[in-house]
């Protein structure tokens, strides 16, 4: 499966949750390939990686043929990004052909997308990314800016891409640096549940200053601190993901 984890709204976790939903497959024994597909290269750093030889770049325009991803743990591989990467050198389909050869090597693959909008008139990264992909997931975090467009974006990521793939599944919204002790979480999980009915997942992760530590390490939480309270919450999250994707 290729899954892209995507928002319009920076700094809602998209990287952060790529990561460990990848790091959490990989050690449930799924072998997966985290695509770094954001100029800003936030996936490559995060995950350790400082001067990629081979990076994104390579594969979009094929000038290696050997395909040199990075194990980062067991079963957990990475595509390192590039700050070279923009949607305007290349075509929409581009990614989708680049990934073909990858395909039956991994049971997961999983872009992490800049955070751009989509538009019918103008391409985007995370249009490029969207069009390779079975299925995409829309991270959160609670607050009245991230939840109040979130469904018209999924709304209009869907009008836009599934004319030209078809197979493109929503698999749903879910929260990430949750506060526990503020109301928000739960106002803003009912407001998701009355606009977009059963989209919601109902596990979600907590702030949790581990995550944080964890990336400054190059490392994912379940090497860094593997029971603190985000990697309890990333274990349950996956399995709702696995659930939900059936
Ligand atoms: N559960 C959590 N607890 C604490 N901090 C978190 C948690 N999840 C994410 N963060 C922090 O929130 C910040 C934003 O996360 P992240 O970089 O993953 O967002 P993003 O959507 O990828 O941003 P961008 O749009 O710039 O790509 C980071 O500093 C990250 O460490
Ligand atoms: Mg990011």
């Amino acid at each position: 499966m290729i899954l892209s984890l995507i928002n319009q709204k920076g700094g809602v976790g998209k990287t952060t949750n790529t990561i460990h939903l990848g790091a959490c497959l990989a050690q449930m024994g799924k072998s997966v390939l985290l695509v770094d597909f954001d100029s800003q290269m936030d996936l490559t750093h995060g995950s350790g990686i400082r001067d990629p030889q081979y990076t994104i770049i390579d594969l979009l325009t094929g000038s290696d043929k050997k395909f040199r991803v990075r194990t980062r743990a067991e079963n957990l591989s990475i595509l390192a990004g590039s700050s070279d990467l923009t949607a305007g050198r290349f075509k929409r389909d581009s990614l989708k052909k680049a990934l073909e050869p990858l395909k039956a090597h991994f049971d997961y693959i999983l872009l992490d997308c800049p955070p751009e909008g989509i538009n019918s008139f103008s391409l985007s990264l995370p249009e490029i990314a969207l069009n390779a992909c079975d299925n995409f997931l829309i991270p959160l975090f609670p607050n009245e800016y991230a939840v109040k467009n979130a469904n018209s974006f999924m709304g209009r990521v869907m009008e836009v891409i599934k004319p030209k793939n078809k197979k493109l599944v929503f698999s749903g919204f879910f929260f990430g640096k949750v506060l526990v002790t503020s109301k928000k979480h739960k106002i803003y999980s009912e407001m998701m549940e009355k606009v977009a009915p059963k989209l919601m997942f109902k596990n979600f992760v907590r702030q949790d200053s581990q995550v944080d530590h964890a990336v400054s390490e190059g490392m994912t939480i379940f090497q860094f601190s593997p029971n603190c309270r985000a990697a309890n919450d990333y274990r349950k999250l996956t399995k709702e993901f696995i659930k939900r994707t059936k």
